[in-house]
């Protein structure tokens, strides 16, 4: 039996990253619109700030917010934690199994830095954790009470750690640390501040003491940090599919782009959850998708090759740089299976990946991975040209 562990364990950890984003993200984006809907209560009750009636599923709910807590402790209080917990611990041993433990295939690329595993992994955990330091320092810092500078700033510092870790790491490492940069603001949000200030207040109730409004507003800014957030992180969880993106010279910039547009998007439909149409945030947020497409597709030129590249000199560029991963039985350290099943070890597995490879190898330099073969823009031009050519066999 050729059983590969680290591939089933890849495969419950992603499933389960996003089943639990899925249920973190939902909840989150209702408590957000649900806030955003509320309407002072008719008749006014005491210490009711607003409400909201809905139907959903045939059945009619009622919701009410208090201003700072009920007077009484309800005997059934639903706290919502695990399903951010989930999200990242799931997260964070999908990018032990993945990168860390693979980091010589998925992490390292030695043309940009020729890091030793260990280096590269706390490297990428200096980020990660130094992320968090960032974002709790500006957030309790007089900027924390300006919501738009402070956005101004943890952008920037975020723009920055992208422009570093491309630099610094493959692709796809660089992408992946910056989502786990934000996502771990973003659950230590829920860690650090909303629950714990949600049991001071419970703690307080319970004691009769009177309750601090600041402990339920700090929660409150923190959880629309979070909404903000979101469209980015879901971005850069979908990004490896676009190596246009990820393997653009300007990639850092791609992102910070697109990432403005999420948050333009997202800035939009909050308005429009308190009854103010502004179609400009949703123009920007498209015009910002639109400039990353006019950008990436400005790369730097090739060089000039013959536009008649024979089959034979693909297939040996081919066999020298890809066919150790990409092959029925690959050679290649970590590879039991050709990768997504992409096998380039048969003319016709050549010519039925032709338009990958072009998006893969020539339009992108995502691979090989990590450059770890060295192939040249030469090659890559070659490969380009025999594809453009028509991606003949023979
Ligand atoms: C070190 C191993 C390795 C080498 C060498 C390598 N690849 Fe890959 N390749 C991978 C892995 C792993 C994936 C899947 C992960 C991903 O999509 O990034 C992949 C994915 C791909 C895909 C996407 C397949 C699909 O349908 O999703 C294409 C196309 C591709 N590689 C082309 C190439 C080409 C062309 C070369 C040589 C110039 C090459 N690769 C060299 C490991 C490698």
């Amino acid at each position: 039996m050729d059983y590969d562990v680290t591939t089933w364990l890849n495969l419950c950890l992603r499933w389960l990253h996003v089943i639990a984003g899925v249920a973190w993200i939902g909840a989150s984006f209702y408590f957000v619109w649900l806030d955003n809907n509320l309407r002072p209560p008719a008749p006014e009750r005491n210490g009711v700030k607003g409400e909201l009636w809905a139907v959903h599923g045939g059945g009619f709910y009622h919701s009410q917010k208090y201003m700072v807590a009920p007077a009484h402790m309800p005997d059934h209080l639903h706290w919502f934690k695990w399903e951010a917990y989930t999200t990242w611990l799931s997260g964070f041993a999908l990018l032990i199994v993945l990168y860390y433990v693979g980091a010589p295939v998925y992490l390292i690329d030695a043309s940009r830095h020729a890091f030793s595993q260990a280096g590269a992994i706390a490297t990428g955990l200096a980020f990660i954790f130094g992320g968090l330091l960032v974002y709790e320092a500006l957030c309790r810092s007089p900027l924390g009470q300006k919501p738009r500078l402070f956005g101004l700033a943890w952008f920037l510092a975020l723009a920055g750690a992208a422009y570093a870790l491309t630099r610094l790491f493959s692709d796809r490492g660089a992408f992946i640390h910056v989502g786990a940069i934000i996502g771990t603001a973003m659950v230590g949000n829920v860690f650090l501040v909303i629950i714990p200030n949600q049991r001071r207040i419970v703690a307080d109730m319970l004691a009769g003491r009177p309750v601090d409004p600041r402990l339920g507003a700090m929660g409150k800014q923190r959880s629309v940090h979070n909404n903000y957030m979101t469209l980015p992180v879901i971005f850069i969880m979908i990004s490896n599919h676009y190596p246009v993106v990820t393997g653009h010279p300007l990639a850092w910039l791609l992102l910070a782009m697109i990432s403005l547009g999420g948050v333009s998007i997202r800035h939009f439909f909050n308005l429009r959850h308190h009854g103010i149409i502004r179609h400009e945030f949703l123009f920007i947020g498209a015009m910002l998708v639109f400039a990353v497409s006019i950008v990436a597709s400005h790369r730097p030129k090739p060089p000039e090759v013959a536009s008649d590249v024979p089959f034979a000199t693909a297939q040996a560029i081919v066999q020298k740089h890809c066919v150790m991963c990409h092959s029925a039985a690959p050679t290649h350290k970590g590879f039991t299976a050709p990768p997504n099943g992409a096998a380039f070890d048969t003319p016709a597995g050549m010519a039925r990946y032709a338009p990958r490879i072009r998006e893969r190898a020539v339009d992108s330099a995502s691979m090989p991975l990590g450059n770890e073969t060295h192939i040249t823009d030469a090659e890559r031009a070659q490969l380009g040209a025999w594809i453009k050519a028509g991606a003949k066999t023979q």
